[in-house]
């Protein structure tokens, strides 16, 4: 695409006066994105949930960006081959740097099979303020779980292009937290979670 061509040639950014540092303040935070990886199953949705239901319970402002919630609106042309996930990946990286912007902590549910749409995430999202998280769980456990009933689908040939059975997922090699959900409870989980940001990201803990 020629610089004519681009429909950001003749934009500029603008900035208010409001600093990170003043809603720092207001909201008793570090806004970060907390981006949960893991297979279907692994455990993202419920840890996400639970996790914003501690933080906001304890007066911060957070909120959750889950895949299949998202899917149903501001992705739903997308589809699951590796191009619209990129897509996905994209979009919701850069609504959770809006969110981190306006001074939430954001905490994201998405598969995000791939390391490179997850390393595009962190560049859109800003290194620093970037908690990568896997949610380790093997496909046999997430189909022993199965709770949708979409690993039995696929495995029947009924789900084109299904994480862990007709599509790839790439594990993290050096994520900022791992946490193994096949061993672990959804709360033992969270609590992992609210420790790390307790000691990085919380300017009053509780
Ligand atoms: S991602 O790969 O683009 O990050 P995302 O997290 O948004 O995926 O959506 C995954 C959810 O969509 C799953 O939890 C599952 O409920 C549903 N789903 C439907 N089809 C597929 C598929 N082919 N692969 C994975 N998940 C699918």
């Amino acid at each position: 695409m020629g610089a004519s061509d681009d429909p950001r040639t003749f934009l500029q950014r603008v900035h208010g006066e409001v600093t990170t540092r003043d809603r720092m303040q207001i909201f008793r935070h570090k806004p970060v994105t907390i981006w949960l990886t893991g297979l279907s199953g692994a455990g993202k949705s419920t840890i996400a949930f639970e996790l914003e239901q501690r933080l906001v319970s304890l007066g911060h402002a957070c909120y959750v960006l889950d895949g299949d919630n998202i899917r149903h609106g501001l992705a739903c042309d997308l589809g699951f081959d590796k191009k619209d996930r990129r897509e996905n990946i994209r979009r919701v990286a850069h609504v959770a740097q809006l969110m981190n912007d306006a001074g939430l902590i954001v905490i994201t549910a998405l598969i995000s099979p791939m390391r490179e749409d997850r390393a595009m995430a962190r560049e859109i999202v800003g290194p620093g303020n970037f908690i990568e998280t896997y949610l380790s769980a093997s496909v046999d456990a997430c189909a022993g779980r199965d709770p949708k009933g979409l690993y039995a689908k696929a495995r029947a040939g009924e789900i084109a292009s299904f994480t862990g059975v007709s599509a790839p997922y790439e594990a993290p090699a050096d994520p900022e937290l791992r946490i193994d959900t096949a061993t672990q409870t959804p709360a033992e989980s969270v609590a992992k979670l609210f420790t790390y940001l307790h000691d990085n990201c919380l300017a009053d803990p509780r």
